[in-house]
């Protein structure tokens, strides 16, 4: 509720009003997420708090932390019956529970977060090796357990979090009983984005995996990069990794000035990609000879960022393991840099790309599809380019930074501010709705035949090649990071935004009145928008049997043919 009266006044304040609403609006929706939590929950409020108050987290400190709780929790597989209380007597004999939550994914699972380490260890101790008959078993043992009870079951009380989104259906029903787009845009985000449990449960399977990866590398970390941290991640989205050898490779190694030293006689190869290959190989079949839970392993080494691809299946996570990656990581931060920045950033951006994979414009399963990385940077460029510029230029983030932000990767100049304190932006106050508005209107009639996006630089370029979308890779910048998308489907990207303009310049006249909770209206505004193309579904019909059109898709093809909007009426 106190997230709708935010809203409603955006209309009436200053961009500084209008970031500090939308920013409790945000606040409003990670803490609205209800979890089992055992004790801590008034410490996270408070800290929360005060991060707010000395400004936004570096991707950093959120790692940091995130990396710490993941260390001092396990993993449980138990029975649906498991008697909650009991379960966490149980636990409790090994020091203080901190955080717990139940989920489902191929069965019961607890993710267990003890207030120390020494917990884990303690309760690894007491742990037995299972005794099967008639299988054998690879003894390599890990914080993933089963919970196994000799007595009777007990009665169920335990509420599971959900890992996975609500149906489109159901979403388009919740939106469409809100009072304004502006509520659609942050109710789908509140649905559809990455809970706490679900960011928890990530760094806990990276945690499970670097156990696996310590065999070879002690030092090594296994961490999330990609949509996982980026801000953007919806349920479901898969999980990206890297194995970062960086504090071991010698990267951040000083060399002495002088006297004596020593250094360790390492094996030679060809180049860093044959190293990463190696490596890769060598991890992937470990996970897949010896990693519980781990099923699936694809080595898909000979491509450009060599991978391990394999499905974790007591999270449910499909999970791509990527070592000397650090471009992407860079990518990473970027992107999580710019959604701190403002609000609005974060909701359009997930908004758009859950609009986008609605309709098919991102996929999965890699092909000629528009990837999410490239859609965010689309939405990054229109921001540049609103008047005035809701986000600065990465050439403008480049000039902010100091000396510890300089970054080379293999040649490419990665440098940008880290510290947000040092990034002024400019007064825009347009509302969430005006921005998906103009976000399609932009996109409806960008010169994509002859210009390239370009967010180094905030404004088009002419394009360097001859590919149907260029999109400037930000850090790589001889790379177009779009090279896959081919004509059809970037014909299908722009047939959309038409579309999606079209409908929600209509939508004045469409808003329901009088809608009350229970009685659910025609989709309207952001619901409209997520349901199945009219363009594509009427060209389709049109070819099957010349059916006659409605007044109002009649309307929509003629308007997108003349490549004007329809008057709002
Ligand atoms: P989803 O997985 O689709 O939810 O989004 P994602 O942002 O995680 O994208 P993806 O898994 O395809 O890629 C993971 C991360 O790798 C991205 O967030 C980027 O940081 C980086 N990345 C992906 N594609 C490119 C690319 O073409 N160029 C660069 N520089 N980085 C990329
Ligand atoms: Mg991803």
């Amino acid at each position: 509720m106190a997230s709708s009266l935010a809203v409603c006044r955006l209309h009436m304040r200053g961009r500084g009003s209008l970031v500090r609403s939308l920013r409790r609006v945000e606040t409003f929706l990670h803490r609205n997420i209800g979890t089992n939590v055992a004790a801590a929950e008034g410490d996270a409020l408070r800290k929360e708090e005060t991060d707010e108050k000395h400004g936004r987290r570096s991707l950093y400190a959120v790692q940091a932390e995130r990396q710490g709780e993941a260390t001092r929790s396990v993993l449980i597989n138990c029975s649906p019956r498991t008697n909650e209380k009991k379960f966490l007597k149980f636990l409790s004999r090994h020091g203080e529970v901190k955080k717990y939550f139940f989920y489902e994914s191929y069965g019961m699972y607890a993710v267990v977060e003890f207030t120390n380490r020494e917990s884990v260890a303690s309760l690894l101790e007491e742990a037995a090796i299972p005794t099967v008959s008639h299988e054998a078993l690879v003894p390599f043992k890990s914080r993933l357990l089963s919970l196994k009870n000799v007595d009777s079951a007990g009665s169920t009380n335990q509420q599971y979090q959900p890992q996975t989104t609500a149906p489109i259906n159901q979403l388009i029903q919740r939106l469409s009983r809100e009072e304004s787009i502006d509520r659609q845009v942050i109710s789908l985000t509140e649905s559809y984005q990455l809970t706490e449990e679900n960011s928890r449960l990530r760094f806990l399977v990276c945690s499970l995996l670097q156990d696996i990866a310590a065999a070879y590398f002690p030092e090594c970390t296994i961490k999330p990069f990609g949509s996982s941290v980026n801000g953007f991640g919806k349920l479901g989205c898969d999980l990206d990794v890297i194995l970062d050898l960086d504090g071991i490779s010698g990267r951040k190694a000083k060399t002495p000035k002088s006297g004596l030293s020593l250094e360790y006689q390492l094996k030679r190869a060809n180049s860093e990609r044959a190293v990463t290959q190696s490596i890769l190989s060598v991890i992937g079949e470990c996970v897949d000879q010896f990693g519980p839970g781990c099923v699936g392993v694809q080595k898909i080494l000979n491509a450009r960022c060599p991978l391990l691809r394999f499905a974790h299946q007591p999270s449910g996570f499909q999970c791509d393991l990527t070592a000397n990656n650090r471009v992407a990581i860079k990518s990473t931060e970027l992107l999580y840099l710019y959604g701190q920045l403002d609000p609005r950033v974060r909701f359009l951006v997930f908004t758009v790309r859950c609009w986008a994979r609605a309709h098919g414009i991102t996929s999965s399963i890699p092909g000629a599809w528009i990837t999410n990385f490239s859609l965010t940077v689309m939405v990054l460029f229109f921001l540049q380019r609103r008047s005035p510029p809701i986000i600065p230029t990465l050439d403008h983030l480049k000039g902010l930074a100091g000396p510890a932000d300089k970054s080379m990767i293999e040649g490419n100049d990665c440098t940008f501010v880290s510290d947000f304190s040092r990034i002024q932006l400019q007064s825009n106050t347009e509302t969430l709705e005006q921005l998906l508005c103009e976000f399609f209107d932009f996109y409806s009639t960008f010169a994509f035949t002859k210009m390239s996006i370009n967010i180094r630089k905030g404004k088009e370029q002419n394009k360097p090649e001859v590919s149907p979308l260029h999109i400037q890779n930000p850090f790589e910048t001889s790379l177009n990071v779009s090279k896959n998308v081919n004509a059809t489907q970037l014909g299908r990207f722009v047939a959309l935004c038409q579309e999606s303009s079209w409908l929600l310049h209509q939508s004045e006249t469409t808003r329901p009145t009088g809608v009350t909770a229970g009685n659910t209206p025609r989709p309207w505004g952001l619901a409209a928008l997520l349901q199945p193309s009219q363009v594509a579904e009427i060209k389709s019909r049109h070819k099957r049997r010349r059916e006659p059109a409605s007044e109002r898709i009649k309307s929509l093809l003629e308007s997108l043919k003349n490549n004007k909007q329809p008057k709002k009426s």
